[in-house]
């Protein structure tokens, strides 16, 4: 079994750093293609969202693993239609319903929108949720510093997470040093420069991160693939990392990334390729 380490968070629980992503993962596969991450690649941390439109695959693939409910770490997501305290608790005892679980481990704002007030009004909603014990840990997604800093100033419960677009041509530094200072993790959405064909927001091109020359050298220095390379970065940067796949030997592959480590000249090699352009939406423009 792959002992994947943990992220102490600010819920006082914690997060296996390294889970399945499963957007774009069709609802009929996910329950399989869980079940394979959970009992044959030994994966403890799945993230789903309503708008993935597989909270129920998901949850009959865990229901059906071998492994108890309590030992996986479970994320869903509040989608943009759901915004406002009422739509939010609803919504979220529709996803609990289609898990099929009475909790989950991390509930997070999918896209911080629409006013100030409104989105301050989803959060509280959330942390209600908290303190119920039915969402262990609260968090963001999408957040900017803008952002982080509107629920920090008026949270009863702080962001544990903020789940946004990160890999190595799109680093974040500012955000991440911010989160850092406020003891909230930083989720890299995208870990592998995406899927390259998601349509979603006017940014969305095909990956180049796996196809670059630098990842490729480093991944054959090191016997590896470019994505454990990439994967492995994540890792030592400390970020919580949720790589995406529909095919079993990949999955199994990206969660086998700790029988070899990033030198310090590999980690600033990599550190070099940030361009600072997105392949998804941009917090502030997306409505
Ligand atoms: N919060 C948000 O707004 C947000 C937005 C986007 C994503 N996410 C989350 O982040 C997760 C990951 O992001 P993502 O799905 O956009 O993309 P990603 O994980 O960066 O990349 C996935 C792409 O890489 C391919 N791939 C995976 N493993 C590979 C390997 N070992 N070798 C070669 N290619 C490989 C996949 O293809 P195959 O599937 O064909 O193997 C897929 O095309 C999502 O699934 C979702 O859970 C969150």
């Amino acid at each position: 079994m792959t002992d994947v380490p943990t992220i102490a968070l600010n819920s006082g629980t914690s997060i296996p750093q390294l889970g399945l992503g499963v957007w774009q993962t069709p609802d009929d596969d996910a329950e399989r293609l869980v079940r394979f991450a959970i009992d044959e690649a030994g994966y403890r941390h799945i993230d789903t969202a309503k708008i993935y439109g597989n909270e129920e695959g998901v949850g009959r693939g865990i229901a059906t693993s071998g492994v108890p409910r309590e030992e996986i770490f479970l994320t869903t997501k509040l989608w943009n239609a759901d915004h406002g305290r009422d739509r939010a608790l609803a919504a979220f005892d529709e996803s609990l319903q289609r898990l099929g679980t009475d909790y989950v481990d991390l509930y997070l704002i999918h896209w911080p929108l629409g006013d100030d007030a409104e989105f301050l009004a989803t959060w509280h909603a959330l942390e209600q949720l908290h303190s119920e014990g039915r969402a262990r840990a609260i968090g963001l997604s999408n957040a900017t510093i803008r952002h982080l800093d509107l629920v920090l100033a008026e949270h009863s419960v702080a962001p544990a997470i903020d789940q946004v677009e990160l890999h190595p041509h799109f680093q974040q530094l500012p955000l991440r040093q911010h989160a850092l200072e406020h003891g909230i993790a930083v989720e890299s959405w995208s870990p592998l420069g995406g899927t390259g064909n998601s349509g979603w927001g006017k940014n969305s091109r095909p990956n180049t991160v796996l196809a670059n020359e630098t990842i490729a050298e480093i991944a054959a220095e090191h016997s590896v693939s470019p994505a454990q390379v990439v994967i492995r970065w994540h890792l030592q940067n400390g970020l919580v990392v949720i790589p995406k796949s529909t095919h079993e030997q990949r999955i199994a592959q990206n969660i086998d990334v700790f029988g070899f480590e990033l030198t310090e000249r590999d980690l600033q090699r990599i550190a070099a390729l940030d361009t600072g352009e997105r392949v998804g939406a941009d917090p502030d423009t997306v409505r």
